[in-house]
């Protein structure tokens, strides 16, 4: 057996030592200590030794496996370390390099810019962003939102019904994700859901695909003025001044009681839209204080609990700020348009930073 070893040994030691790579080790592991691997073998031959012979012979062999086992193990661990100093070295990445020019050929789209200015604002007025579902069951679309079977309030909305399933439908407002938050969580709530709808529409303002941002507050003594302070905020912020005057007209909602439309303050002078006060008015959103039939249905005791909800098109904000006269050109898919109308990537609205430099003409 010492004969044996002594034969293999230097050309194993050898190999081992001067294994390059993790995978020629590992060959080197497997065609000595694996399953029908050479030392392996030889530790099969010992059941044919007689027994004194095999005592002596097993040592040895045994001595000779672990000297084998840890000379692997080590090479393994410096491979390895070598492996990875030269990934780390190959990986690394230039910081300081400028970026690419070809970045500024991509536009980011006034949907998407105008979704993350509003909800950079209100995550900084502390609101959580929730989401529901595009393909919404009639529940949440309309039942819980106080809105029943054969209520006239289901004509305001041209549904789109999925076929052989006339309980489910694309969901034509936001509002449904109301619903959905207050079943799952415990007031206080305050939210903002963000999400595609769709009305069976089709003209300058109207496109069956649309965008609406959804805000629900719940909490024990919420009331109007906080809507109205949380809306004016809102506008300041969004259209960058602090020139905002805000109307709210009586209106009528299911799912809110007392229910308005709020308008802004705004003029168009030679053809010029602005945001501004004392000049004309433009609706805006609806809104209104929570009716206790949905706090209801939700589980919330409207005696204990009140709150208010606002809901507005994205679409609409986005041509009102950006000057965007047809809705319909949104979902054009026109590279022309998306160029003179979408935003550098690069641009990301912060509130410190500015929503859009130079109030808008950031493209
Ligand atoms: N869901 C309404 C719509 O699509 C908008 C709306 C009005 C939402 C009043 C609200 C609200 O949360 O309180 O026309």
């Amino acid at each position: 057996m010492e004969q044996k070893i002594e034969e293999m040994k230097p050309a194993l030691v050898k190999a081992i030592q001067e294994a390059e790579t993790l995978i020629a080790l590992d060959e080197i592991r497997v065609k000595t200590l694996g399953k029908s691997g050479s030392v392996t073998e030889l530790m099969k031959g010992l059941g044919k030794l007689n027994p004194d012979e095999r005592k002596t012979a097993g040592q040895v062999l045994n001595t000779f496996k672990n000297e084998i086992g840890t000379l692997i193990e080590s090479k393994k661990q410096e491979l390895e370390l070598k492996e990875m100093n030269e990934r780390l070295a190959n990986e690394s990445v230039d910081i300081t390099l400028p970026v690419r020019p070809n970045t500024n050929m991509g536009r980011i789209h006034p949907v998407t810019q105008v979704t993350e200015e509003m909800l950079t604002i209100f995550a900084q007025m502390g609101f959580e962003v929730a989401e529901g579902p595009d393909i919404e069951d009639d529940f949440h679309n309309f039942e819980a939102l106080n809105i029943p079977a054969a209520h006239p309030a289901r004509q305001m909305q041209a549904t789109f019904f999925m076929e052989n399933a006339d309980n489910i439908v694309l969901r034509t407002q936001t509002s449904g994700v109301q619903i959905r938050t207050m079943e799952n969580k415990k007031p206080p709530i305050k939210i903002v859901a963000p999400g595609r709808t769709y009305r069976r529409d089709y003209d300058m303002t109207h496109t069956p695909m649309f965008h609406q941002i959804e805000g629900l507050v719940i909490d024990t003594e919420t009331n109007l003025a906080h809507l109205k302070s949380t809306l004016m905020e809102f506008m300041k912020l969004f259209f960058e001044t602090d020139d905002v005057a805000l109307r709210f007209r009586p209106s009528y909602f299911p799912f809110t009681e007392p229910s308005y439309e709020a308008d802004v303050g705004c003029s168009r002078e030679n053809g010029e839209f602005k945001i501004k006060s004392g000049a004309g008015w433009c609706e805006l959103l609806g809104c209104g204080m929570v009716h206790p039939n949905v706090l209801r249905t939700c589980g919330l005791d409207p005696n204990v609990y009140q709150g208010f909800a606002f809901g507005c098109g994205i679409d609409r904000f986005a041509m009102l700020k950006y000057g965007i006269p047809d809705l319909r050109s949104f979902f054009d898919a026109d590279m022309r348009w998306i160029k003179h109308y979408g935003f550098l990537p690069l641009d990301i609205p912060t509130i410190t930073s500015g929503l859009s430099l130079n109030g808008g003409l950031k493209r």
